[in-house]
């Protein structure tokens, strides 16, 4: 049976992000400068988008670029802001033909004008899409995320618009640049690393977590099959006993 096959179309993950992580290595493993595996990471996107749209996923979020990566060479992050830009050119009609919806996520004023006018253009053209909701972060940072949540909240506080005795997680979840996505279900970091790198540290609290050692550019629909099952073997407990998820008779007891 092929990977594909091996999907619970009834138990797919609402919400994927991916730490799309591993292409300067990539490109030096084949003795080329690390632009050259940013360059072919896009097709990996592609594919990922593609797929996730026909899969039927609701949510998929691709860390595209952190706050902290405004601290690597000039060279590399100029070379990076083309690449995004000549993508969302590239891409349009892919997202136009599978129905997908493009958002943006993360510090956008301070994305190069160019960059921040195409972002613009592709989420006004996608906007009426009703399928896969595919949202970048660029300029993300989760604790920058939250300050932001805490400092409207606190606001709104000070000025008697909301309550002390209001502040849920619900209304946490409204100030957060994710507000119109579902929690994220499955976290998958390519290239080894096992780590979050800042990024959703509020929407992963109850994902499940899944490293792999294919690097980005590498990943493929195979990969993401893997991933997708692997996520469907776990038992998703929320704090319940292995019991009361198997069988609904002991949660009275
Ligand atoms: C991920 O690949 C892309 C970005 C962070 C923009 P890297 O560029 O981090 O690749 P490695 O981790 O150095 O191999
Ligand atoms: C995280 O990757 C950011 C993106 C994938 C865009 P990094 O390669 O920047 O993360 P660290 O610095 O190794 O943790
Ligand atoms: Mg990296």
């Amino acid at each position: 049976m092929n990977l594909k096959d091996q999907i619970d179309t009834n138990n797919l993950p609402k919400h994927i992000a991916i730490i799309m992580d591993g292409n300067g290595r990539w490109a030096k493993g084949k003795g080329k400068i690390r632009v050259f595996g940013h360059e072919e990471g896009t097709k990996s996107v592609r594919k990922t988008v593609t797929l996730c749209a026909k899969l039927g996923i609701k949510n998929l979020t691709l860390f595209a670029f952190s706050t902290e990566n405004w601290n690597r060479p000039k060279l590399e992050v100029t070379a990076l802001m083309k690449i995004l830009v000549s993508s969302l050119k590239k891409e349009t009609t892919t997202f136009l033909e599978n129905n997908i919806q493009l958002n943006v996520i993360g510090r956008i004023d301070d994305l190069p004008n160019n960059a921040k006018k195409e972002l613009l253009e592709v989420i006004n053209k996608t906007k009426d899409n009703d399928g896969l909701i595919l949202t970048l972060a660029l300029s993300y940072g989760a604790r920058e995320e939250i300050k932001n949540a805490v400092v409207d909240i606190a606001s709104k506080v000070k000025n008697n618009i909301i309550s002390l005795e209001s502040i849920d997680d619900l209304l946490i979840n409204k100030h957060l640049y994710t507000h119109n996505l579902h929690d994220v279900d499955l976290l998958i970091r390519t290239s080894g690393e096992c780590r979050i790198s800042n990024f959703l540290l509020w929407q992963i609290a109850y994902a499940e977590l899944y490293f792999t050692d294919t690097l980005w550019p590498d990943f493929r629909e195979n990969d993401l099959f893997e991933a997708i099952i692997n996520y469907q073997k776990r038992e998703r407990r929320f704090g319940k006993t292995s019991e009361q998820i198997c069988s609904p008779l002991h949660n009275a007891t």
